[in-house]
């Protein structure tokens, strides 16, 4: 069970797991004192000799603060390091100083205004209040420890109880200062059809860490970062991983400090970022939320995926199956017509699949990305019966009917920019610049909100949709909104992604039993804050089963198999013209929400045959894929074979994936070693009959067949494992 001890001026927060401490020095400063494995019994002597920085005195005049490790720092009073807030007074002074004046343990976790966090059940709440005498500015520090996993979600809250307006300039949700250096810093980065590679590198002085300014948490980087020991590995040493719920630009920054501790600071990105905060008014910061694991990276992961499991995700669709779907995105991309469409669908619902989607081209006069974003009416060229025609064919074949929809978007050649020029974001006076010919509407506005929301809703309802894909495929630029004034500029980002989160919030409430699956540009916008409100994200536009292997690989650091989006494509790939064998390209796609992305119709005779046992085949093992316990065994970035597997919360059953890159000669079979099974008891593996402890499958290892050798460039092997009585 989660709890919070207070012992004098020391709150620990802590569960079966993990502890967390912090304290509030003389003078009234937030000191943090530990992060790591649960302590039992905590002697706050060393620790707080170590917060105290060898001093008594925080005064500003003695420059103390920039030795002391702290929750909740600002610069320009002592503490010379970059700290977590920056707030511009009327005096035209930039320097905070926050000191706690009241604590409380909370009943239950409050929610956070207007923005995703992990839900409250089953956790134990903290608030520190801090106050600024001088600007009059408040910080809420929220804290909240969960009963069931590794984790700590910290968040911010300003509010100005001064009489004069403040101007936020920096709002990070959190500064941890570790006490020590010894540690490399991991993130995920990439690129379009590249997205969240892991790259890991020893922590120095100087900044290190991600950032995007690109409006969107982006296909770059990831609103994550990692410490681990130096010695630690995929499977075990200290592992502290941030994950920020927060889907537009962020900035996630470490520092090994020059006393010999490290800063982390994360949070939404101050570039081109101010906040407008008039006497009693509040400004929210995202909620970061803190996995430590002692079981290296493999199980901070696991660590994130069940908070994310439990406290985040979509109830609606926890633990549910998720419909094995068919999207015309690569069967057809922009030339189709309903008989097209309906023939793909027909040839879909033979092979089993149970939801056929229209992708992008079917609304304005789209026959390429050029045109007609915003005018969300059905093309009658190419659908003569409209959306609820279509809708009504692809149901009489006994599936159910998807659509896509890019509603954040606006071509300049549509009625909607004629009709609301005003509505993109701008800069007047400067020529606008496109990306994909297209332009981004303004979501912070209400009445482009208002507009977004009935299109959807509109398109949902004529097409009795039982899925949205909901795309995104360009950065900001010429940011600026034709709704704030002047000096309010430096909402517009942040706003724009209040208002994304506000119109998804209301469609996911009054559509409850759609399925929205997030896409941008593929990965783009993957991220804990869009996680809150749809279960799956099209993980990449990259479909090749190799490259894939790489991406879901960097993926699985932070979120579970069933939020990632994976179908099997047709040969050659269309990103990256390599031939994988069918068998490989299903295996792949198993590692999350399975489904196609290919013309079934082209396919031989056999291969058709073989969609209809991949199906029941991923319909079957569903459970354990999307939501079995998810062990790494090998690296796609360190050699020519890529390994995982999910175990049954009961260890029960397993399911274990194995694709090697190149075929070698000469070389041994790999004997891999399992991860996560009991070890007392033995295992079936049911392709192959062979029956192994599962000790010996975890110790010595599971030994790959004969026919490895000369089985040609990405073989793969799937296993499936059940416990027998033997
Ligand atoms: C980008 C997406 O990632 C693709 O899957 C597809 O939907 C296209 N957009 C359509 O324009």
């Amino acid at each position: 069970m989660a709890e919070i001890l207070r012992e004098g001026n020391i709150w620990h927060l802590r569960n079966e797991w993990i502890s967390y401490a912090l304290c509030e020095l003389p003078g009234g400063v937030a000191a943090h004192l530990y992060i790591g494995p649960r302590l039992e019994k905590l002697n706050p002597a060393g620790l707080l000799r170590h917060a105290n920085a060898g001093t008594e005195d925080f005064s500003v005049q003695e420059c103390a603060l920039d030795r002391v490790p702290q929750e909740y720092p600002s610069f320009g009073l002592g503490d010379m390091r970059e700290g977590a807030l920056t707030v511009l007074a009327p005096d035209g002074s930039r320097a905070v100083d926050l000191r706690i004046v009241k604590a409380e343990v909370l009943d239950e976790k409050p929610a956070l205004e207007g923005l995703p966090a992990t839900r409250g059940e089953g956790c134990a709440a903290l608030r520190l209040t801090l106050k600024d005498d001088h600007t009059g500015l408040e910080a809420e520090l929220n804290y909240a420890v969960y009963d069931d996993c590794p984790a700590i979600a910290r968040s911010a809250r300003l509010v100005n109880r001064g009489a004069e307006p403040l101007t936020v300039e920096r709002a990070f949700s959190l500064c941890l200062d570790m006490p020590d250096d010894d540690w490399d810093l991991i993130t995920l980065s990439g690129a379009w059809a590249r997205e969240r590679t892991p790259y890991r590198r020893p922590l120095v002085p100087g900044f290190q860490g991600v950032y995007t300014q690109r409006g969107a948490s982006s296909l770059q980087t990831s609103p994550f970062m990692a410490l681990a020991r130096r010695s630690a590995d995929e499977t075990k040493g200290e592992v502290l991983g941030l994950s920020l719920i927060y889907s537009g630009n962020f900035i996630a920054r470490a520092e090994d400090t020059s006393t010999g501790g490290a800063r982390l600071l994360m949070g939404v990105n101050d570039r081109d970022f101010t906040w407008r905060l008039a006497p009693g008014e509040a400004f929210q910061t995202p909620e970061v939320a803190l996995v430590f694991s002692t079981e290296g990276i493999g199980g901070m992961s696991r660590g994130f995926h069940r908070l994310w499991g439990n406290h985040l995700l979509p109830k609606r669709w926890m633990g549910v199956d998720r419909p094995v779907l068919l999207n015309s995105w690569e069967a057809a991309y922009f030339d189709f017509d309903e008989a097209k469409l309906v023939s793909i669908a027909k040839a879909a619902a033979d092979a089993g699949v149970s939801l056929f989607v229209m992708d992008d081209g079917w609304f304005g006069h789209r026959d390429d990305d050029t045109t007609s974003l915003g005018d969300w009416t059905a093309d009658m060229r190419k659908l003569p019966g409209g959306l609820k025609g279509l809708g009504e064919k692809v149901r009489a074949l006994g599936i159910q009917f998807g659509i896509w929809m890019e509603p954040e978007m606006v071509s300049p050649d549509s009625d909607l920019f004629r009709a609301h020029p005003d509505w993109c974001l701008h800069i007047p006076g400067r020529e606008a610049i496109t990306a994909r010919h297209q332009l981004t509407l303004d979501l912070g506005r209400e009445d482009v909100q208002e507009f977004v929301y009935k299109a959807v809703a509109n398109t949902l309802r004529e097409s009795g949709a039982a899925y949205l894909k909901w795309d995104m495929n360009r950065n900001f630029s010429n940011l600026g909104s034709a709704a704030l004034p002047a000096d309010r500029q430096g909402e517009a980002a942040h706003r724009y992604i209040l208002g994304l989160y506000a119109v998804t919030d209301r469609l996911i409430r009054d559509f409850p039993d759609v399925l929205f699956e997030g896409c941008s540009s593929g990965g783009g916008r993957f991220d804990a804050g869009m996680l809150y409100y749809v279960p799956q994200f099209w993980c990449s536009d990259d479909t090749d089963a190799l490259q894939r292997c790489e991406i879901q690989y960097g993926t699985t650091m932070v979120f579970p198999p069933s939020t990632m989006g994976c179908h099997v494509s047709a040969v050659p790939n269309h990103q990256t013209g390599r031939v994988t064998p069918m068998q490989t390209r299903f295996a792949v796609a198993l590692g999350g929400c399975f489904g196609y992305e290919l013309d079934p119709r082209k396919l031989s005779d056999g291969e058709r045959e073989a969609l209809r046992a991949q199906v029941a085949f991923a319909e079957s093992t569903q459970k354990l894929r999307l939501y079995g316990d998810f062990y790494r065994l090998r690296s796609p970035f360190e050699g020519n074979y890529t390994a995982w597997m999910s175990v049954a919360p009961d260890r029960s059953e397993a399911l274990f994936t194995f694709v090697r890159t190149r075929a070698v000669p000469n070389v041994l079979p790999p004997m891999v070693k399992l991860m996560g099974l009991d070890a007392g008891k033995r295992y079936e593996i049911v392709e192959t009959g062979e029956v192994y402890g599962g000790d010996e499958l975890m110790n010595a290892g599971l030994c790959l067949p004969g026919e490895f050798q000369s089985a040609g460039d990405g073989w793969s092997a799937l296993y499936t494992l059940k416990a027998v009585n033997e």
